[in-house]
């Protein structure tokens, strides 16, 4: 099947990448800042990132145990980060000069990644979108309506765009397109089927996410659903049916390059995120935000190699796992791979774990990370477990450790 890639890897690498790395304040400082006309849009002249390296973003996810990634083509302020038939206002119009998409591209498919691209749907610079989530009404308090001719003009352009993304790259994986037409309700604003149409026909095995639905009455069967920062408490359903999705996060407050942004998530928060996606049938895409200069802060490559090193050990509880069938005691989640469930610890345990329904079905219980094994407790008193409980004993987990238990 089409999504049997994506439903295994689990884990993939979010960038975004894009002028708003310039002013390092995140990728929406084109609307939350009060530029002067023509002031943000003269990043592109400035933009010549001297250490962008791809192979190494590419290196960094593979290790760290990602494996896809998502490019931001072109976010909310309309700057293109590929060699766009259809604007001027793009990359290879900088002093840098080079389709930087391609070069992601071509870096991440050497590495073996899986190949997603990001697609604003919005677009602040284009006159025939607007919303008043924009530069324009932050500014005066007012959005202009597009006339028909700046309308089709937008659909045309966005059409093209996407036609140019889906033929001009090799094969794509993952489409995600962003924003959902929240203030457009009701209303099929970016001619949702015609694209899709066009998309499917040029790249028929693709994975297109949930983001051009138009009102809840609308949402059709996306390929997957893309929550935000979040993790699902169970696998979401839409109109009945379990459907494939991926929880986008953070790894510090913002998506875009933000100067300061220290607040990075510890290793156990990410790693306990990750699980609980999988925990759910569901993916993690975790996010950096390189930084004009092309390179990755410091932080973030810290935390891609904590999560190497993590992810070297128990990789196993990710990779091709999903959602298991036994209920997860206080404390735990589990994940699922054929006859082994593997346990990852949120919470450090007060002592001794019971773990519900599983009496009589465990052969062995081995903490990943260093090979030793629980003790199954047979007998402990007269305490209240219900006859298929087990009871187990292993010091000193700490979250984000991960228990394999090998069923019988
Ligand atoms: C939020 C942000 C947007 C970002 C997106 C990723 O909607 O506002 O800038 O690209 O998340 O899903």
């Amino acid at each position: 099947m089409k999504t049997d890639w994506f439903t295994s890897a689990r884990f993939g690498m979010f960038i975004h990448w894009g002028i708003y790395s310039i002013p390092a304040k995140g990728e929406w400082s084109y609307a939350n800042d009060p530029w002067n006309p023509g002031e943000y849009e003269a990043f592109a002249k400035k933009f010549d990132p001297e250490n962008f390296d791809p192979e190494k973003w590419a290196n960094l996810a593979k290790a760290a145990g990602m494996k896809y990634v998502v490019f931001t083509t072109k976010h909310h302020d309309g700057f293109c980060m590929f060699d766009s038939h259809y604007t001027d206002y793009k990359v290879t119009n900088t002093p840098f000069g080079k389709d930087v998409t391609k070069m992601v591209v071509d870096a991440f498919r050497k590495a073996g990644l899986k190949i997603g691209f990001y697609h604003s749907l919005p677009d602040w610079t284009h006159p025939g979108y607007a919303d008043p989530e924009s530069p324009e009404f932050y500014r005066t308090k007012t959005i202009h309506t597009p006339t028909d001719a700046e309308y089709r003009s937008f659909l045309d352009y966005l059409y093209n765009s996407v036609e140019q993304l889906m033929t001009g790259y090799g094969r794509i994986d993952l489409l995600f397109f962003d924003y959902t037409s929240k203030y457009k309700d009701g209303t099929d604003y970016f001619d949702r089927n015609r694209l899709l149409e066009m998309i499917y026909r040029h790249q028929p095995d693709i994975l297109v996410n949930d983001r051009l639905a138009f009102s809840k009455e609308h949402v059709c069967d996306f390929d997957y659903y893309t929550p935000e920062v979040t993790v699902m408490n169970q696998p979401p359903s839409v109109k009945g049916r379990p459907v494939l999705w991926e929880s986008c996060a953070t790894m510090n407050d913002n998506w875009g390059y933000c100067k300061g942004d220290e607040n990075y998530k510890s290793l156990s928060t990410l790693v306990c995120g990750l699980l609980g996606c999988v925990s759910q049938n569901g993916n993690l895409l975790l996010n950096v935000g390189p930084k004009p200069d092309g390179s990755l802060p410091d932080m973030t490559i810290a935390k891609l190699e904590e999560l190497a090193r993590w992810f070297a050990d128990n990789g196993e509880a990710v990779t091709g796992c999903g959602k298991a069938e036994y209920a997860a005691p206080f404390g735990l989640c589990y994940t699922r791979k054929g006859k082994n469930i593997y346990a990852g610890v949120l919470t450090a345990p007060m002592g001794d774990i019971i773990l519900p329904q599983l009496k009589g079905k465990v052969r062995e219980i081995t903490l990943l990370k260093n090979g030793s094994k629980a003790s199954l407790i047979d007998f402990w008193g007269f305490e209240l477990l219900k006859s298929d409980d087990l009871r187990i004993r292993m010091r000193g987990l700490a979250p984000g450790d991960v228990l394999k238990i090998e069923l019988l």
